[in-house]
């Protein structure tokens, strides 16, 4: 029997987190409304409002939470307040910590060009109107979490700060078994990128990735340097189909990309693992528009598309939602971030208003 009952684990975090997880789960609402599907939302503290309510980022309530539940739903973690904090305590460790302690090692950010969007891109039309890129970041590896790792004095009585860059061939290998497997349901061809020409751990990533590829025969495995690919995305980014990189890379990679699209508050992203997964948007807390009700809550809202794309086999449902968000774009609603002067200049809780509107009447 199809499973109809979903727990839901909801970090809204800090900054527009809270803003835009509150359109996010509007849409959510309406999905479950008209599918008879229950879906058991639990919300917790995660990030810096964690930090000034329990004095830790990631409380071991929430953890708990997110670990008894089927998905993991994320708002956005961060702020200047708690930047000057020793690392462990910073809202970043939140994120990083559920995804350690979920072991969701795959993180897709898919990049998509909104044709209605188009123009809000800084390249020439031309050069984004074909782009459908997948990236596939490994997520629980590599300097993030090496060690050893720290700031110390040295003998010389000098600070030195060192990070340790280290992948196990069995890390590589899951990873690119997940992106293999993607790639087969895309266009068949995939991109490593690493940085061999200098790094060890590079030559063991394309190594292993290399050998991975023996048993994917239908897809064509490709290699590129980071430094190459971060120039190719600029220059021609309509030839990558599914690009798998490690995690530093894929950090910053996908943040290039997901601005070849106009903004970077359009993209959603998926973080699976073998048990669970979390989606959130691609995009940061933004704490200089929080409270404004001004943030763009589409990628948030696309976040629950991959949600029930990837952990709860609703992809009729997902692309209801794509299709909602689309079709507000193309009426031609915009919230700033995305704003063009023949527009219509909306707030927050308006482009999540016009979103479950379209979603209303395509469902029916
Ligand atoms: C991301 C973010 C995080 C990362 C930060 C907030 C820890 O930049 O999800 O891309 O570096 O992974
Ligand atoms: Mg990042």
């Amino acid at each position: 029997m199809k499973k109809n009952n979903f727990k839901i684990a909801v970090f809204a975090g800090d900054g527009i987190g809270p803003e835009i997880m509150k359109e996010a789960l509007k849409i959510l609402k309406i999905i479950s409304e008209n599918k008879n599907i229950n879906f058991k939302i639990n919300e917790g503290l995660a990030g810096g409002c964690a930090y000034d309510h329990f004095g830790v980022p990631l409380p071991d309530d929430s953890m708990e939470l997110a670990l008894k539940s089927d998905a993991v739903l994320l708002g956005a973690v961060g702020g200047p307040q708690w930047e000057s904090l020793d690392y462990k305590f910073r809202p970043e460790r939140a994120l990083l910590g559920l995804r350690g302690g979920l072991g969701i090692f795959a993180n897709l950010r898919p990049v998509v060009v909104f044709e209605e969007l188009l123009e809000a891109s800084p390249l020439k039309r031309n050069i984004v109107q074909n782009i459908d890129i997948m990236i596939v970041r490994e997520l629980t590896g590599d300097v993030y979490f090496g060690k050893p790792r720290g700031m110390k004095k040295g003998k010389d009585g000098k600070r030195k700060g060192v990070n340790t860059m280290v992948y196990s061939e069995d890390e590589i290998r899951r990873i690119a078994v997940r992106a293999f497997e993607i790639a087969r349901t895309r266009k068949k061809n995939l991109l490593s990128v690493d940085k061999a020409n200098v790094l060890e751990t590079s030559e063991l990533w394309r190594k292993v990735v290399t050998e991975v590829g023996r048993k994917y025969p239908d897809i064509k495995l490709s290699h590129m340097y980071v430094d190459n690919c971060a120039m190719q995305l600029i220059r021609n980014p309509s030839q990558f189909d599914v690009i798998v990189t490690s995690n530093l890379f894929g950090d910053i990679l996908s943040d290039e990309a997901a601005m070849l699209t106009g903004s970077i508050g359009m993209l959603p992203s998926a973080s699976l693992g073998e048990k669970t997964a979390l989606y959130e948007p691609i995009h940061g807390s933004a704490p200089d528009i929080a409270g404004k009700n001004i943030a763009n809550p589409l990628a948030a809202i696309l976040s629950v598309a991959l949600m029930l794309r990837y952990s709860f086999s609703m992809p009729l449902e997902a692309g209801l939602i794509e299709k909602a968000v689309a079709q507000t774009l193309k009426e031609g609603f915009r919230t700033q971030d995305i704003y063009q002067p023949d527009k219509k200049l909306i707030s927050t809780e308006e482009m999540g208003d016009k979103v479950a509107k379209n979603l209303r009447k395509l469902i029916s």
